[in-house]
């Protein structure tokens, strides 16, 4: 082929060949160009038309380096055979330093067989005058031509690793119905000059190429933890939970523990373990949040369309100063049956601004908010948390928390089993064991334990319980009104789904944004 400058245009080549005959072979014709770029040329021009070509696989037989030296030199056999018949006589001892010792080895068997010399005590002689070497026959042919059309002997030969098969695809080109030595000049846009000056009709227009793959759109892409939530949603949503507004990170001490009867002493409120507000430093006592409010009775109402539970009346104001008086007492000094903690109550450390440690804080809030009409109610939250903790591989300062609360008449602590091990199922997590263990909040309370189908071993997967009466009562909700709650992470979940093993691989600056996009959608029960 003849040296161009720059790249070749094999498209203006194959015309250039068809120009002078009627068709061709691109194998013969093109030997040195790869066959994707040929086919990309036949393609373009097949789509005008202007070329027509059918496909050929072919078979490609190729030497080994071993077959390679038989062609050259001859086949073992026949290097014995020539060896004897050189010597007059030799014997099986002397063969090697003759023909080498691997020819000697193989050959020598193959020679007997065909009968080329025979043993005659200790020395190898002639038996054959005149032999022909078929064995590099064949491969010299094979060598010529790529081919071999004997099936047996080609099996042989790869067995013998003589010789090794490919693949080469070659096309049969000819002229299509609109043949023309060149590609002519093609139009992508129909213009209102071309319409006005009546060239429309003679225009030849780029076909479209319906084959095409699209651009790859850089599209955004939602983080795992966001996929798992929105599963947790789903489940929640399924069975008629509504969702909490958890919008506001900061709370008082008082949601965060107070209401929840967490002591002031309890290490939970160390500096150590939350973080403090510096400023400002404290809010106002708890009283009528018309935001959260507004956002409570919003979900609600798209709650009761989706379930059709008749219309709530707006509950009326509440009283936030027995509330109050209610929380003081039960800490200070015991109420509704309860002994309290006896110490004295500080209200200042009760109105430090926080940022939440868990979303119960807003739990808290919802509950006190259904003693004003208090009835059987399912919330659930998933949101951000944040604790003063040492930052390592599986711990973050802040993380998300899954919770889920449900109030009714005469609940029990089975009940809670029973629907932890629905709600974990749906999960992929079976047989669930429940361990006994304390929160303030909550009385029996138990850490729960899940077999995880996927990584075959027990996992602990969250904390749950029966809210206390010191929690309840004060809130104004009725004796006989239990409510029960549960939380997990979030990052927990979605790291054994996503196969992470460091939380900052998955929040946080080091986060591999191609980790985020190319990761799919998730089912929590297919593993
Ligand atoms: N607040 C608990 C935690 O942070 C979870 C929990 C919620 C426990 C509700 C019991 C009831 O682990």
């Amino acid at each position: 082929l003849p040296l161009r400058d720059g790249p070749r245009n094999i498209t203006q080549e194959v015309l250039d060949v068809l120009d002078k005959k009627s068709s061709f072979e691109t194998g013969a014709e093109f030997p040195d160009v790869p066959q994707v770029e040929i086919k990309a040329a036949l393609d373009r021009l097949g789509s005008r038309d202007m070329v027509q070509y059918d496909t050929n696989d072919t078979e490609l037989v190729f030497l080994t380096d071993e077959a390679r030296t038989i062609c050259a030199e001859g086949s073992p056999e026949f290097k014995v055979w020539e060896a004897v018949r050189r010597k007059g006589k030799i014997t099986i001892k002397d063969l090697p330093s003759e023909v080498g010792a691997e020819s000697a080895k193989v050959g020598q068997g193959n020679a007997f067989r065909n009968k080329w010399i025979k043993k005659d005590g200790e020395y190898l002689v002639l038996v054959a005058q005149e032999v022909e070497d078929k064995a590099r026959g064949v491969l010299q042919q094979i060598q010529a031509t790529k081919a071999l059309h004997d099936a047996k002997t080609l099996a042989d030969l790869k067995k013998r690793k003589l010789v090794t098969v490919g693949k080469s695809i070659t096309y049969t080109v000819r002229k299509g119905p609109k043949f023309a030595t060149e590609v002519p000049v093609e139009v992508t846009d129909l213009t209102a000059e071309m319409i006005a000056d009546g060239s429309w009709q003679s225009a030849n227009f780029k076909p479209y190429n319906f084959k095409a793959l699209g651009a790859a759109q850089n599209a955004g892409a939602l983080h795992p933890l966001n996929k798992v939530r929105a599963e947790f949603r789903n489940i929640f949503f399924n069975q008629g939970f509504v969702e909490m507004p958890t919008s506001c990170y900061v709370d008082t001490g008082f949601w965060n523990f107070d209401a929840l009867y967490v002591p002031q002493q309890h290490p939970a409120r160390d500096v150590q373990d939350t973080f403090f507000i510096s400023d400002p430093p404290t809010a106002d006592r708890p009283r009528d949040n018309p935001a959260a409010e507004e956002a409570m009775i919003a979900m609600e109402a798209s709650a009761r369309k989706l379930y059709e539970t008749p219309e709530k009346p707006k509950p009326k104001p509440r009283d936030y100063q027995q509330y109050w008086d209610d929380v003081r007492a039960v800490h200070e000094d015991g109420k509704f049956g309860s002994i309290g903690y006896r110490y004295k109550w500080s209200e200042d450390e009760c109105l430090r601004l926080v940022l939440r440690t868990h979303t119960t804080a807003v739990s808290a809030w919802c509950l006190h908010r259904l003693a004003e009409d208090p009835r059987p109610a399912r919330y659930f939250s998933i949101d951000r948390v944040f604790r003063n903790e040492t930052v390592d591989a599986t711990h973050l300062a802040e993380f998300h928390q899954v919770e889920g609360v449900i109030a009714d008449f005469g609940l029990t602590l089975g009940g809670l089993m029973r629907f932890l091990e629905d709600f974990f199922g749906k999960l992929g997590l079976k047989d669930l064991r429940f361990k006994p263990a304390y929160n303030p909040y909550t009385e029996p309370s138990m850490e729960i334990f899940g077999y995880h189908l996927g990584l075959k071993k027990w996992v602990e997967i969250g904390n749950s319980g029966m809210f206390r009466p010191e929690m309840l009562e004060p809130m104004g909700l009725p004796k006989d009104l239990r409510v029960y709650g549960f939380g997990l992470s979030l990052e927990r979940p979605t790291m054994i789904r996503y196969g992470v093993s460091n939380i900052r691989d998955l929040l946080g600056h080091k986060v591999d944004l191609g980790f985020v996009e190319n990761n799919a959608a998730v089912r929590l029960d297919k593993v």
